[in-house]
């Protein structure tokens, strides 16, 4: 069989229905699957059954990014977001990575991190003696509660002690519990493992515990993804391809020296983040918090990305972070839309969905930083903005293009020229 390729020519220009049908075909997604994306999705009742207090649901546009070839498989990408460009922005960048041979990516097995706070030890030195004596007891202990992952091959891997003699409360120490959680996110699952182990704890330190929470800078399940761009593919109209590639490696310099110029380049990176974490239904606010401590490890906020020029004047692009997303438990399985994304995706395991996260991240920065370091973002950007401010306008369905389409060629694109224009002024 010949492998399926994510180049879709001209799929941006498709009717919805068209795009529809061949998504459907790339992914084999039967009609029950297909009427869900057109509005048969997260009914009332069920999002009931999610959270508290439900009135209804909140819609966001679901799009499929094209052109990603990662390890050497092609992928379409389901991305929810309201952001205009991002899509556009994301395949445009896929393709001239793909013209490199596309993405190389890796992911370490899921193992989370879990911290249990420990006050009023009387001897610092004796606990962490009587933690590292009973090691393996206590990963024991941390393995009795989800036996579904544990005989999956998951479950506890170390147990690290972190004093913190000096804090507002006095001396604390923290115990950290890494637990491998297969292809769930895992919060439950370690959640639960902290809240046995520590009444262990507190007898072995003699002290006290306090809080057992997972963290969120999951740096033991980290993602990466690599590409290489011949220099020619990065050419535009008066910039050759090697010395856009020289404006480009500039620019991430300036994310990773700049602070206020990283919040911005990693705010990048999550434009296509987040939308793909949201589209299979996994906590993307556990992974901002990861990505952003994370980009500040060294001690000081920095580009999640390392761009330069390779010995070959090639532009060389990386990109590692946690990425603790899971593909069973969780919204992944009952959104039914998460669970359309997840099909799309066609991935197998946790950590495979990982990488193409990270991939999908390292592609939309490409993506902006290429426009912010050439032609700048607001050409295009602003002619794609123009519909959503033709809609602010209220302007209907039959004349948002056409709206848009003056105020892109006016030059002015507002939301009260759009309702002059609607006006028929
Ligand atoms: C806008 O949503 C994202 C950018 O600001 C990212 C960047 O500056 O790298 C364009």
């Amino acid at each position: 069989m010949t492998q399926k390729s994510s180049r879709l020519p001209g799929f941006y220009k498709l009717p919805i229905a068209e795009r529809l049908k061949m998504v459907a075909d790339w992914a084999g997604l039967d009609e029950t699957e297909q009427a869900v994306l057109t509005g048969r999705g997260l009914q009332a009742g069920q999002a009931n059954m999610m959270i508290e207090n439900v009135l209804g649901t909140f819609e966001l546009p679901l799009g499929i990014a094209c052109n990603f070839l990662i390890n050497g498989r092609d992928y379409i990408i389901p991305m929810a977001v309201e952001e205009p460009s991002v899509l556009a922005g994301v395949s445009y960048a896929a393709k001239l990575i793909r013209a490199g041979g596309g993405f190389q990516t890796e992911a370490s097995d899921p193992v989370m991190i879990g911290q249990i706070q420990v006050l009023d030890v009387p001897d610092m030195d004796a606990a962490i003696a009587a933690i590292a004596a009973n090691k393996q007891k206590l990963m024991d202990l941390a393995n009795c509660c989800d036996r579904v992952i544990v005989d999956l091959g998951g479950g506890a891997r170390d147990i690290v002690v972190r004093p913190f003699p000096d804090t507002p409360v006095g001396p604390m120490l923290i115990v950290h519990l890494q637990f491998d959680t297969r292809d769930a996110m895992g919060a439950n699952a370690i959640n639960t493992a902290l809240e046995s182990l520590a009444p262990h704890i507190a007898k072995l330190t003699g002290g006290r515990t306090n809080l057992r929470i997972l963290s969120n800078l999951a740096d033991q399940r980290l993602a990466t993804a690599r590409c290489t761009i011949p220099a020619d593919q990065l050419a535009v109209p008066g910039i050759e391809g090697r010395a856009a590639a020289q404006l480009i490696a500039e620019a991430n310099a300036f994310a990773l020296v700049d602070p206020y110029r990283a919040a911005t380049h990693n705010k990048g990176i999550m434009n296509g983040i987040d939308p793909v974490v949201i589209a299979t239904g996994n906590d993307w606010r556990a992974i901002e918090a990861g990505a952003h401590t994370y980009a500040a490890r060294n001690g000081h906020y920095a580009a999640l990305t390392d761009w330069h020029i390779d010995e070959n004047g090639d532009l060389f692009g990386a990109i590692t972070l946690p990425m603790a997303v899971g593909m069973v438990g969780g919204a992944t399985k009952v959104h039914p839309t998460a669970r359309v994304a997840m099909k799309i995706l066609g991935v197998k395991s946790a950590p495979e969905l990982a990488q193409i996260i990270a991939a999908v991240g390292l592609a939309q920065n490409l993506a902006a930083i290429k426009a912010l370091s050439t032609v700048g973002i607001q050409k295009g950007h602003m002619a794609l903005h123009a519909r959503q401010v033709a809609m602010a306008a209220g302007a209907a369905n039959s004349n948002i293009q056409a709206i848009a389409n003056q105020l892109v060629t006016e030059k002015n694109i507002n939301v009260n020229r759009a309702k002059e224009l609607l006006a028929g002024n």
